[in-house]
């Protein structure tokens, strides 16, 4: 049986459904349920519900032999596992955003440029290539908020529809990188159980 770690969250709907196409079946589930382990009705896979920025951390420690999280969480954590797949959903961007008239592109290197966000080390490698000093500001979510109360001149956050920016009178400043579910495997188990792990990576891989 091979164990996946999945994201809980805006991935986990695509994903499972994603799984179903494959033929893998979940049981149904009681609409309240808070199982976080799931087996499918083959008994083939075994499933962890976990945060996304944890889905890394199981696989790499090979408790999980693959996973499925965005690519956001993989450029932020750099983990050692292997990436072969683009699953193609979940598309976003990861973006530095602010307010649309602020002067964020001559920032007086004698003040640093404070940015907000759940991606510190992206921002760091972000900003360090732009030889733009930054003083980050780690926030675990509702990072708008931040710019809009005076917290942060910007924040560095993903964006999926635009809408959350709009609403509160943000807009996109730079674009950083494009971003969409990704599997990821252990690199032991990719060798040790190259069948399984090759059987899985055809049953996810997004139709041609
Ligand atoms: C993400 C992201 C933005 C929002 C972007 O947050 O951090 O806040 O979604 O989506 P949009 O462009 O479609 O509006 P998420 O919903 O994961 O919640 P969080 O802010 O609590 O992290």
């Amino acid at each position: 049986m091979l164990t996946l770690a999945l994201a809980k969250g805006r991935l986990q709907e695509t994903t499972l459904a994603r799984l179903e196409q494959a033929g893998i079946v979940l049981p149904p589930e009681q609409p309240d349920s808070r199982r976080l382990v799931l087996n499918d009705v083959r008994g083939e896979y075994r499933f962890l519900l976990v945060k996304p920025g944890d889905v890394p951390i199981y696989v790499e420690h090979g408790i999980a032999q693959a996973g499925v999280c965005g690519r956001d969480v993989l450029l932020e954590q750099e983990p050692d596992v292997y990436e072969p797949l683009d699953l193609g959903f979940g598309c976003c961007r990861l973006v530095v955003a602010g307010f649309p008239d602020m002067p964020w592109r001559e920032a007086n290197h004698l003040s640093k440029l404070r940015v907000a966000t759940k991606y510190p080390r992206i921002t760091q490698r972000h900003f360090q290539a732009r030889a733009t000093p930054v003083e980050i500001i780690p926030l675990s979510g509702s990072v708008e908020l931040a710019p809009v109360l005076g917290l942060a001149d910007c924040i560095v956050d993903i964006v999926e529809t635009g809408r959350t920016l709009a609403e509160n009178g943000l807009a996109v400043l730079e674009d950083i990188a494009p971003v969409s579910a990704r599997c990821i495997v252990n690199r032991a188990a990719f060798h040790l159980a190259r069948h399984q792990v090759t059987r899985l990576l055809e049953q996810l891989a997004p139709p041609a």
